[in-house]
């Protein structure tokens, strides 16, 4: 599996990420399964967020690490924070909204490190553009909990262009990725400057929801076509089409089957022609370039 940076000052990690926003559906063994299937395929890069599973999926993750403490030198782990859900679990939260402040940042990721049983995280997201984000206290809290060694690097997810340069400007380092929703099923930040701002900036974006959480684009006759032309599936065609953007996109898996880890892998070595590529857009968009 190939692996690469983030950004130049970033965290180097696996060209495919797996998410773990769906692993409570599953039994632990097949999360222990699913992250042992993972690493052997050089999948190294842990997608979570305190929320996942009701704020349940870090812990269950934890338990593999608390059995295989060997395995987190083999892994880089991003979590996010910043949502406040309504939960039997968060009595205090009445309403969902969100939180960027010090004290619920520096909480949550305390709070992150025990659930994965983990000393640091490699890379901490803001999960949600919070309308209330102080970029000079979220600047001051980011580097204490780096200057403490807590978290590694730091970034956001689902963050507009503006929203993303408001806060850079006020870090003395790099924010070093903006997760946002990119696949056949969501073809915008194509064209509506997420990536190109990610590009100014030399920060390359993670992908949710490549498969578009499993839901398929285009005319299944066309599909096989360009199925038996790449000898490939589905999924695999969707991925490559991702990792072709020359922006540098890392799709985030989120499968539940450890089999379809596997298959996920192979699609590294599939090569699109443009004209694919644009064939794949034109069944996403319903139409022709202009
Ligand atoms: N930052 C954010 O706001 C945000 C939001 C959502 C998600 N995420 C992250 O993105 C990750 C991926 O999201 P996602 O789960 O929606 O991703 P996805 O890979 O687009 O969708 C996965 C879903 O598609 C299904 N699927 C159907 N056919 C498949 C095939 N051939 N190969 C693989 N999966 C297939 C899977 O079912 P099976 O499990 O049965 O394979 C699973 O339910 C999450 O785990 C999370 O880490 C982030």
């Amino acid at each position: 599996m190939q692996r690469d940076k983030l950004h130049p000052d970033g965290p180097e990690i696996s060209r495919l990420v797996a998410g773990v926003w769906r692993w409570h559906t599953v039994s632990p063994e097949t999360v222990d399964r699913l992250v042992r299937t993972a690493l052997d395929q050089g999948i190294s890069t842990f997608d979570h967020a305190d929320i996942y599973g009701d704020h349940g999926n870090e812990e269950i993750f934890g338990q593999v690490l608390k059995k295989q403490p060997a395995l987190r030198a083999q892994m880089e782990l991003v979590t996010k924070c910043g949502i406040k859900l309504v939960s039997g679990k968060r009595p205090a939260t009445r309403l969902k909204h969100y939180d960027t402040t010090r004290a619920h940042v520096t909480w949550s990721v305390d709070h992150s490190l025990a659930a994965l049983g983990t000393d640091y995280l490699d890379l901490l997201l803001i999960h949600r553009p919070d309308p209330l984000l102080n970029p000079a206290e979220l600047a001051e809290t980011f580097a204490d909990l780096k200057q403490q060694g807590k978290v590694l690097h730091v970034g956001v997810s689902n963050f507009t262009p503006s929203q993303f340069d408001v806060l850079q400007q006020a870090l003395d380092f790099p924010l070093v990725t903006n997760q946002i929703e990119i696949s056949l099923s969501r073809v915008d930040p194509l064209f509506n400057g997420d990536l190109d701002n990610l590009m100014l900036h030399r920060v390359r974006a993670m992908a949710w929801s490549p498969l578009g959480g499993g839901k398929r684009v285009g005319d299944e006759r066309d599909w096989f076509a360009m199925a038996a032309r790449h000898n490939a599936s589905y999924s695999q065609l969707a991925l490559a089409w991702l990792m072709q953007h020359p922006s540098g996109i890392f799709p985030i898996i989120g499968t539940t089957q450890p089999d379809r880890i596997v298959e996920s892998a192979k699609a590294l070595s599939i090569q699109l022609d443009r004209q694919d590529w644009f064939e794949m857009l034109r069944w996403a968009t319903g139409r022709e370039v202009a």
